[in-house]
Order: structure tokens, then sequence, then C-alpha cells
């Protein structure tokens, strides 16, 4: 039985402006038309440019459940093509990343396609004469996605022609992406380390909305960040503190340090929390990496670049980015109630090593399948999917400093415990869901 196919209003009588029907998280139905309607009609991550540096590497991703690959053209271009063989539908490559060469080669029949998806080659082709193939789809060999863009280095694609333009889409929110990449001295970044896959057994907005909710790390990440600051009150006087004590203490921050942090909304569902200052704010400085920046950007604008210390901004549907630690979390859907996530991270190109070090060590302390901060998160988001099923209340309560005005406003800054930013990813649920539905 179908309850929500063509129905936009059974979907936006899901979204109510303080809760949530447990729909969005435990329907299939649901789920579905999310990779039907909301992921198409968005801008979607689909990789960096670092990880496609020659003619004819390419790399293996999806958007929302659908296969694409990111390719570097002949040209140079990096293009984002439809994983999908255009004779029978075979996935062209698997999803991984390698050079092709000149030309993707479909396993099955052997048809072959420029790296720009157009049709090379066909074995057999006699067959097709006054076949009217010409004139037939695939002809046209592997369809490109429509609507690409790379914003200094980030790829994002958007499937469906409605929806909104990129900059539209975004606005004001790129900040948090210039100015992880203005930490590099020549504003660059590169893939470096080896990505982090984990899966896991909830929906993907549960991650999602996690990014900013800042009323649950002194409580989760007690048993984990609590033991390590009970280590380390037992460390003899003097001894110099650790990176990874740097790194975990902050996450046993109380109440009003993340009060004060403060939280910003954009639109469209995206924003930020760490607006004043964040769990990255008080890191040691890492020598001669100052007197870099201040070398290639000047003293007042270095300060500003690294004064900035943002803690998770979301870019709605499934990233998000952590720049003062180079860092990005992609949530990818594959189920209704399952999850694979990847944390990738980031060199800043002629930076000194030890950024990259304390990248790599953040990723495998906190994102890790073998860490021991994200498994805290991961036990509470497959108990809410487990919970979700009792008929007990079929609400989610999204009400923490609601303002009945809000639903308008964009580029707020407000308390940074509300769980306004949640409200607004649910508003942009709504729209690009039932657009054109
Ligand atoms: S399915 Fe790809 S060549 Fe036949
Ligand atoms: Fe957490």
């Amino acid at each position: 039985m179908t309850r929500y196919a063509g129905n936009a209003a059974a979907i936006r009588a899901l979204v109510r402006e303080q809760e949530v029907h447990r729909d969005v998280y435990v329907s299939e139905e649901v789920f579905q038309l999310e990779m039907e309607h909301m992921f198409p009609n968005s801008w979607v991550y689909v990789g960096h440019d670092s990880q496609v540096p020659n003619a004819g590497d390419y790399f293996g991703t999806t958007i929302g459940t659908q296969p694409v690959l990111l390719v570097r053209h002949t040209d140079g271009m990096v293009k984002v093509l439809h994983n999908r063989c255009p004779h029978k539908g075979t996935r062209i490559t698997s999803e991984t990343c390698g050079n092709t060469g000149k030309f993707f080669r479909c396993p099955y029949h052997a048809w072959s396609f420029k790296t720009d998806g157009s049709l090379l080659a066909i074995p057999l082709k006699k067959g097709y004469e006054n076949t009217g193939f010409e004139q037939s789809h695939a002809a046209t060999g592997m369809a490109p996605v429509r609507h690409v863009k790379n914003y200094r280095g980030f790829v994002f694609a958007k499937i469906n022609d409605s929806g909104l333009g990129f900059e539209e889409f975004f606005g004001e929110s790129l900040s948090s992406f210039d100015n992880m990449i203005d930490r590099s001295p020549v504003g660059q970044l590169k893939v470096a380390g080896g990505v982090l896959r984990y899966m896991h057994n909830c929906n993907w907005k549960m991650l999602v909305e996690n990014q900013t909710d800042t009323c649950h790390p002194m409580v989760a990440h007690e048993s984990s960040a609590g033991t390590v600051i009970e280590v380390w009150k037992k460390a003899p006087p003097g001894t110099k503190k650790p990176m990874a004590v740097e790194i975990i203490a902050p996450f046993m921050s109380p109440y009003e340090f993340f009060e004060n942090m403060g939280i910003r909304i954009w639109d469209n569902g995206h924003g930020h929390t760490g607006v004043h200052h964040s769990i990255h704010s008080d890191y040691s400085a890492i020598p001669g990496y100052f007197e870099k920046m201040t070398a290639a950007y000047g003293e007042e604008r270095a300060k500003a670049i690294l004064g900035e210390n943002r803690h998770n901004t979301v870019y709605f549907p499934n990233i998000m980015i952590k720049g003062p630690i180079q860092l990005l979390r992609h949530f990818k859907p594959i189920a209704a109630n399952k999850t694979l996530v990847e944390s990738w991270t980031f060199q800043l190109v002629d930076a000194p090593d030890m950024l990259l070090e304390r990248t790599l060590m953040y990723n495998r302390l906190i994102n890790a399948p073998t860490s021991i901060v994200g498994h805290d998160d991961l036990e509470m988001y497959e108990r809410a999917q487990e919970g979700l099923h009792s008929n007990g209340n079929q609400w989610v309560n999204l009400q923490r400093l609601y303002s009945p005005d809000e639903a308008g406003q964009t580029n707020v800054a407000v308390n940074g415990t509300s769980e306004w930013p949640m409200r607004h990813q649910f508003r942009a649920w709504t729209k690009f869901m039932t657009m054109g539905m």
C-alpha cells in the first residue's frame, strides 16, 4: 500500500513546526521518495577533484542511492556520469576508484565510452545498421548528470532540472568551505589519508541531525571522553598534554560552553555550530604554521582565517565539514534503517605535516569503526531506530528553543543548544521532497 507517493499533502503532514512523524525515519516508502525526489532535487556532494588528478581517473559514489562516477575527461574537466551502461544497465565500474585510460568499457558486452560518457564503439556494430539505432537513448552513451559545479575543488551535482541553482541552494553557507580551504597558505586542499567507512543501522537523517545536537556530548560521550579526562588527571605534573587528550577532552565541556558557542542557521537546511568558539578553539599552535599563513595572506587576514573555529557545518542533505580540522563526513543512505558513513580527511597544501597528523588522529579517534567516541553516537542512533517502532508516541520532538517566527529567517546566530537547525533541515526536507510532486 502506498500512502505518500504523489501525495505532497501527506508528506507535508509528516513535519510539524515542533515535531516530526516517525515515518520520516522508519518508512521504506518515505525513503524511496527521498531517493526519487529529495536527493535528485538537491545539490549533492560527489567528491573532491584531487581524487581524480589525471585524465581518465575516476571515483565511484552515489547521489542518494543512484550510482555515479566522478571522472577527469581528456580536456581536463571534471564530469559526473551516471554509472550505468546504456545497453542493459550494467554498472560500468564497481564503486571504487582508478584510471580507465581513454575510455570506459562495459564488462558485459564491451560497449565502450569516452570519458565524457559519449559512445565510442560497439562490437559487431553492423547488427545495428538500419535499425534506427542512432535515434535510440542507448546511442547517446552514458548519461551525464546534468548539473555539476566544482566549487574550489569540491564537486556537487544535481540530477533533476527542477530545484535551485547552485548559488541559490548554498548561499552564504559556502563561507565554511572557504574558511576550510583558505587555511592552506596556497588556498588548496587535497584528499589525504584513507577514507573510513562505517555502516550504521539507522536512518541517514539521524546522523545529519546529530551534527548540530549539542545537548548530547556531555551525556552520551561521558564513558569515552570522561574516561580520557580521568586518566589525564592522573598524569604526573608537568606532563605535556598529548594531542589525543586535546582532541577528546572538549567533548565533556559543560552545557554552558555549548550554549555560548552559538549556532548559525542558513537557508535550505544548512547551518553550523561554533559561531563564537568551539571544541576546536584551544588546540595548541603548530610550529611554523602561523608564519606561513602570515606570509601568504598578511597578519590580519591570517588571524581572521584561523580565528574562525566553526565546529560542524551541515550541508543539507548529507554532508558535514569541520573547517578547523579539515574533515568531511558523508552520510550515504542505503535503506530507511541503513546508512553508510564515510569520513574523509584533507591536507592543507603547503602547510606543516603536523596539521595532517592532527586531522588523521581526530578521524581515527572520533569517526573510525574502531574509534572510541563514534560508537557512543551509533548506539544512540540504533536505539532510536528501534524505539521509534513503539506505538507509545508517533512523534519526535524538536521543540528546544522554538520561536514561532523562525520559519522565514536565515543567517541568524542563536543559542548553541537550540534545535532550530533540525527544524530548518526538516523545512528543507519538505521543500525538496514535494518540489514537482
Ligand atoms: S550491458 Fe553494457 S555492453 Fe551490454
Ligand atoms: Fe556525539
